[in-house]
């Protein structure tokens, strides 16, 4: 079996098994119109409906009402989910979700959305105190005690996975540091992912989402393995993201291809149908992947990033605050991260290159890290995005800050293939600031 490939050889102390957790997905054209009969079919007779302010008058929300309502399932909407949700924002949805007493959920929207109905979902049926399922050491860390309540996730953007997923990610203001909840009963019972939501999605929205799907295949795959991850826990409380594993291997070398082939065609034309219908593909791909994986350092970095950014706005995001689109700030210490971490497993990250379209001819394993980057970079130069972190503001006078705002994220950051210290948090951030 090629689970047994030697990057998955097992050590001693290993545990034997590894656990894929994924919702029940139906993807296509036109799917947001199921949402009603998978509904009805879970029995459900009264859900709240997340979403966010800019989305809730639009025509997908409409369109997964009107089923719902078709289908007899009575709805009320909670609009209010905020863009890059904090430990507030999560709280004031579980009070809707506590007190209207529903007997499912059904999120229209982003990573955002989705994410702060897994929390309102979890903390209405299982009432406890905000940091109890907060991950540890910054949380209590504790164990999800039962199912939660049924949840139909319908994404409106390519790139998060977030309806694929056990994870909530959101930023605990009295640290100013992103950190989640994490367990499989976190998961969407089902996810709708319909194609057809991307046509009306800004370039910009697609460039990030894109990079944040590429980054989710790129990590799952150059995880720390499987047999050597350091959370010990066995059975049914393994954890969610175990490391590299061959299932994650194959959807994220499938996204990747994916991504390879059709990001650049679907930023640059919001008619290519195609290309926008293969990017979500793309990103359920990787989602699947890096929810059994992990993610590491890209992701782990990105957090400091965005905390940390004083000023930056980009067209097609909320107005008024500074934000750095998730998948912006993550695709920003991709290259810089690829030169640091191909020694420690070259063939992947040449493997990584080549399903992303890399011409490799002649290249050799000392190689790997810098076609990697350098195939990343041309995708960054053809979709507009920064060059670098110095294009938006940081500069070796911030490498210090960078570094303590990502050490918040050793839980991500153990899950690199090679032990990062903090001297190799400013070194990356110091690689990341300029690359062309
Ligand atoms: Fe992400």
């Amino acid at each position: 079996m090629r689970c047994c490939h030697a990057d998955f050889a097992l050590a001693e102390g290993s545990d034997p098994g590894f656990t894929i957790g994924m919702p029940t997905f139906t993807f296509g054209a036109g799917v947001l119109a199921e949402a009603g009969e998978n509904a009805r079919e879970l029995g459900l007779k009264r859900v709240a409906l997340f979403t966010d302010g800019k989305l809730a008058a639009g025509e997908h929300v409409a369109k997964v009402k009107a089923s719902l309502a078709a289908a007899g399932v009575d709805v009320a909407v909670y609009d209010e989910v905020k863009i890059e949700p904090s430990d507030a924002s999560l709280q004031h949805a579980t009070r809707f979700a506590a007190e209207g007493r529903f007997d499912g959920y059904v999120s229209v929207g982003g990573g955002s959305v989705i994410d702060t109905c897994k929390a309102a979902n979890l903390y209405a049926t299982h009432p406890a105190e905000f940091m109890t399922y907060v991950n540890a050491p910054i949380g209590a860390g504790q164990r999800v005690p039962g199912m939660l309540k049924p949840h139909i996730a319908c994404p409106t953007t390519s790139g998060t996975g977030s309806e694929t997923t056990g994870i909530s990610i959101f930023t605990l203001t009295s640290l100013n540091a992103k950190t989640g909840i994490v367990s499989r009963r976190l998961t969407p019972t089902i996810a709708l992912i319909d194609p057809d939501v991307t046509r009306s999605l800004p370039a910009n929205v697609v460039a990030a989402t894109g990079f944040d799907c590429m980054s989710h295949a790129l990590e799952a795959i150059t995880a720390r393995p499987w047999p050597l991850r350091l959370n010990p826990a066995r059975g049914v409380a393994r954890p969610v993201s175990q490391g590299a594993n061959p299932f994650s291997d194959a959807l994220g070398t499938q996204a990747l291809k994916l991504v390879g082939e059709f990001h650049v065609r679907a930023v640059r034309d919001a008619s290519d149908v195609e290309a926008r219908t293969e990017m979500m593909y793309a990103a359920t791909l990787a989602g699947i992947a890096f929810n059994a994986s992990g993610c590491h350092l890209p992701h782990g970095l990105s957090y400091a990033v965005s905390g940390l950014t004083r000023d930056w706005h980009v067209n097609g995001y909320p107005e008024g605050k500074t934000l750095v689109p998730h998948g912006m700030a993550v695709v920003l210490n991709n290259p810089s991260v690829w030169r640091h971490t191909a020694p420690r497993s070259p063939q992947r990250h040449l493997d990584c290159a080549l399903a992303l379209g890399a011409d490799a001819k002649g290249a050799t394993s000392a190689d790997a890290g810098e076609v990697l980057a350098r195939r990343i970079i041309g995708f960054m130069r053809a979709t507009g995005m920064p060059n670098g972190l110095s294009a938006l503001g940081f500069g070796e006078a911030d490498l210090d800050a960078l570094a303590t705002g990502a050490e918040p994220q050793y839980r991500v950051i153990r899950n690199a293939p090679v032990d990062v210290g903090r001297d190799d948090l400013i070194g990356l951030f110091r690689s990341a600031l300029r690359y062309w």
